[in-house]
């Protein structure tokens, strides 16, 4: 007798239960709703009919990938983003629903650059998938972007994902260490960079852990080494009315903008997550103090 669509969901769900699994019965739908390509409303609706056995078999190899602690969305290859369907890869961080901030964020200020000087161009320093240069370009039409990274395997899938999103025209990608190999001058600077401390990183839940690259998390012995690092070059690639967009981690807002600060830059805004925590700060170039950038 084959398996119903109910009776795969309960298992899936029981097993996910037995190891711990937070949510269970959620991340059991999203998987079966991700793997057969049914919607979570279709799950409901058609669950007393029968599902083959490859399906079956293929279900309950994804959930003893889950049961592992592997994320939903890492074993389905994909996640959504700012309304963009985007590929994961090994090297790629699973973007956060955090980071839609950033990009609402700057979407105002690349519609104002794009609508004063006829278009803007974005540099996304640590694209992974392409997140946030993607979802800008997709929100303003006469932008255009750059995406950089130190992994070739997130730049390939950062292609992909523009690809995907019909967004390739408009997107480049360039292999550098921050702004190591890039050349010339951007409206905006944006970057979601490694934040967490060294000693933090092998505290955090297994999903992130073993599954997000490390070079997507370990912002070095303070959290702070990718910052310093942006904050130095900035001035040197950053127009003279352009913005520079970054996320922060929920308690580096103080230690982010002195670092900006001292390079010749000033908070212009700063925004909270979902959560109400601290997660984005914008700066200009403050121009009272700069002289000759
Ligand atoms: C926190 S992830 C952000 C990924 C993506 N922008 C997002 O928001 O989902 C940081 C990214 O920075 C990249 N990265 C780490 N060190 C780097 C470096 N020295 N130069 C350039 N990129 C780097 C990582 O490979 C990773 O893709």
């Amino acid at each position: 007798m084959s398996d119903t669509l109910d009776r795969l969901l309960a298992e899936s769900r029981d097993r996910l239960k037995a190891v711990g699994i937070d949510g269970a019965a959620l991340d059991a739908r999203h998987l079966v709703s991700g793997l057969l390509g049914l919607s979570l409303a279709e799950l409901v609706t058609r669950g007393g009919e029968a599902v083959s056995e490859a399906d079956a078999a293929r279900i309950r190899a994804a959930v003893a990938r889950r049961a592992t602690r592997e994320p939903v969305n890492r074993i389905l290859g994909e996640r959504e983003f700012f309304g963009l369907a985007l590929k994961l890869s090994k090297e790629t961080l699973e973007p956060r629903p955090d980071t839609e901030t950033l990009v609402d964020s700057l979407i105002p200020y690349v519609r104002q650059i794009a609508a004063h000087k006829g278009g803007c161009r974005i540099i996304d320093l640590g694209t992974g998938t392409g997140a946030i240069c993607l979802a800008l370009l997709a929100s303003v039409l006469d932008a255009r972007g750059l995406g950089t990274d130190i992994s070739e395997d997130a730049l390939a899938t950062a292609r992909e994902n523009a690809d995907r999103n019909g967004l390739a025209e408009r997107f480049e990608t360039r292999r550098s260490n921050w702004f190591g190999a890039v050349e010339g001058r951007f409206d905006v600077i944006v970057s979601n960079p490694p934040y967490i401390r060294s000693n933090i990183v092998d505290e955090l839940e297994p999903e992130v852990r073993l599954y997000d690259p490390a070079a997507a998390l370990d912002g070095g012995n303070d959290g702070l080494d990718a910052y310093r690092a942006i904050a130095r070059d900035a001035g040197r690639h950053l127009e003279r009315d352009g913005v520079i967009g970054l996320e922060i981690g929920f308690d580096q807002k103080q230690a982010v903008a002195a670092l900006f600060e001292a390079e010749g830059f000033r908070v212009l805004q700063s925004a909270t997550d979902l959560g109400g925590n601290d997660r984005v700060l914008v700066f200009e170039r403050d121009v009272d103090r700069i002289i000759n950038r």
